[in-house]
C-alpha cells in the first residue's frame, strides 16, 4: 500500500455514502379510518411527505378507491388499499412504522366527546387488537374521540396481547396547540408560526389547558374568553358543520404534522418535541396514567417528556379542574376493556 492516507480517505467516503443511504428510513404508514373526513386529507398530506415511503390506507369502505386516487399524486411512495376482507387490516398494517387512528364517529350539536364513547370505544378496541397482531412495533396515533379514553383503552388492549409499549402510544393532541397558537396570532397580530403555546391536560373541554403564561404574552392567561375558546374550539366547527361532523382538515393538519415529527425524530432528528397524550409520570401519584404535555420524541417515539413548568394562579385553578375530568375518563376507558375484553 503506497498512499494509505488517500486509502483512509476514501475508505471513509465509501463509508459517509453508505451511511446517507442508510440513514434516511423506509416509513410504512397506515391510516385506519382512511376515507372518513380527517382519513381522505390526512392520507394526502401523507402522500405529499417525502419521508413517507409507502401509504396503506384501510376503511370499512372505500379504502381502495381513496387509495386509487391519491395514488395519482405524483410523488414517489407506494399507495395502497384495503378493505375488510379476512386479511385486509393485517395487510394493512403489517410493516407499519406508523398507525393513525382517525376511525369512527364525530360529533354533532349538543353532543361531548364523551358521547361517542359507546360507538368508538368498540371500534378502536378492535383496531388495537389488530395492530397488536400485525404491527406490535408500531408508532400508534389514536385522533379517534374520546382521545382521553381511546388511548387509556389502545394501552389495555396492547397489555392484555403482551405487546403494550408506552414509548410508542400517542393520542394526537396536536390540534389543541395549532388553534392556541392561531387565535392568539389573531388576537396579537402576529405570525401564528411563532407562536407556541404549550397546552397540557386532555383533549375535551376543561381538560384542554393552555398554559399562555409560558408564551410571549403571559397577559394572555387572564383572558377566560381566549381559555374558552382553546378548550371549546371543537364544538365551533360542530356547531357551523350543523350536523355534517366536527374538524376534518385542521385535524389532517395537525395529525400530518405529528406524524411528521415523529418520522424526522426516526430519522435522527434532534430537539423535536409535540405536545401528546401518552402514558406519563407528570401526575400518576393521583392516579393519572395518562397526561398531554410537551414530549421529545426520539427514533423510539417518546424520548423525554417534559414537566408541566411554572404556571400561574389562573392555569393552577385550570389544571386542577382538568384533573378531576381527565381522571374519569381514563378510569372509563380502562374499564371498558376490562368488561368487554
Ligand atoms: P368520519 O365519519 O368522516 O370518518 C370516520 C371514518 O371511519 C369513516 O370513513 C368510517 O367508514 C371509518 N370507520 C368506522 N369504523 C371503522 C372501523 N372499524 N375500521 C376502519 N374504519 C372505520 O369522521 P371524522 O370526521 O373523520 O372523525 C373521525 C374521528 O376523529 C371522530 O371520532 C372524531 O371525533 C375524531 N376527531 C379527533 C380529533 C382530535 O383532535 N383528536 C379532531 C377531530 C376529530
Ligand atoms: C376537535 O377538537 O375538533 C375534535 O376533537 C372533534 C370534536 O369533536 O370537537
Amino acid at each position: 500500500i503506497r498512499n494509505p492516507p488517500i486509502l483512509i480517505m476514501l475508505a471513509s467516503k465509501i463509508q459517509r455514502r453508505a451511511f446517507s443511504a442508510s440513514a434516511r428510513n423506509l416509513s410504512k404508514v397506515a391510516v385506519l379510518g382512511a376515507a372518513g373526513g380527517i382519513g381522505q386529507p390526512l392520507s394526502l398530506l401523507l402522500k405529499m411527505n417525502t419521508r413517507v415511503t409507502d401509504l396503506a390506507l384501510y376503511d370499512i369502505r372505500l379504502g381502495p378507491g381513496v387509495a386509487a386516487d391519491v395514488s395519482h399524486v405524483n410523488t414517489k411512495s407506494t399507495v395502497k388499499g384495503y378493505d375488510p376482507t379476512p386479511s385486509g387490516l393485517a395487510a394493512c398494517l403489517e410493516g407499519s412504522d406508523i398507525v393513525l387512528i382517525p376511525a369512527g364517529v364525530p360529533r354533532k350539536p349538543g353532543m361531548t366527546r364523551d358521547d361517542l364513547f359507546n360507538t368508538n370505544a368498540s371500534i378502536v378496541r378492535d383496531l388495537a387488537k389488530a395492530v397488536a397482531e400485525s404491527a406490535p412495533k408500531a408508532k400508534v396515533l389514536v385522533i379517534s374521540n374520546p382521545v382521553n379514553s381511546t388511548v387509556p383503552i389502545c394501552a389495555e388492549i396492547f397489555k392484555a396481547k403482551g405487546v403494550y409499549n408506552p414509548k410508542t402510544l400517542f393520542g394526537v393532541t396536536t390540534l389543541d396547540v395549532v388553534r392556541a397558537s392561531r387565535f392568539v396570532s389573531e388576537i396579537k397580530g402576529t405570525d401564528p408560526k411563532d407562536e407556541n403555546i404549550t397546552v397540557v391536560g386532555g383533549h375535551s373541554g376543561v381538560t384542554i389547558v393552555p398554559l399562555f403564561s409560558q408564551s410571549s404574552h403571559p397577559d394572555l392567561s387572564s383572558n377566560a374568553e381566549l381559555v374558552k375558546r382553546v378548550q371549546f374550539g371543537g364544538d365551533e366547527v360542530v356547531k357551523a358543520k350543523d350536523g355534517a361532523g366536527s374538524a376534518t382538515l385542521s385535524m389532517a393538519m395537525a395529525g400530518a404534522r405529528m406524524a411528521d415529527s415523529l418520522l424526522r425524530a426516526a430519522d435522527g432528528e434532534k430537539g423535536v418535541t409535540e405536545p401528546t397524550f401518552v402514558d406519563s409520570p407528570l401526575y400518576k401519584d393521583q392516579g393519572i396514567d395518562f397526561f398531554s404535555s410537551q414530549v421529545e420524541l426520539g427514533p423510539n417515539g417518546v424520548e423525554k417528556i417534559l414537566p408541566v413548568g411554572k404556571v400561574d394562579a389562573n392555569e393552577e385553578k385550570l389544571i386542577e379542574a382538568c384533573l378531576g375530568d381527565l381522571k374519569k375518563n381514563i378510569e372509563k376507558g380502562v374499564a371498558f376493556v376490562a368488561q368487554n375484553p
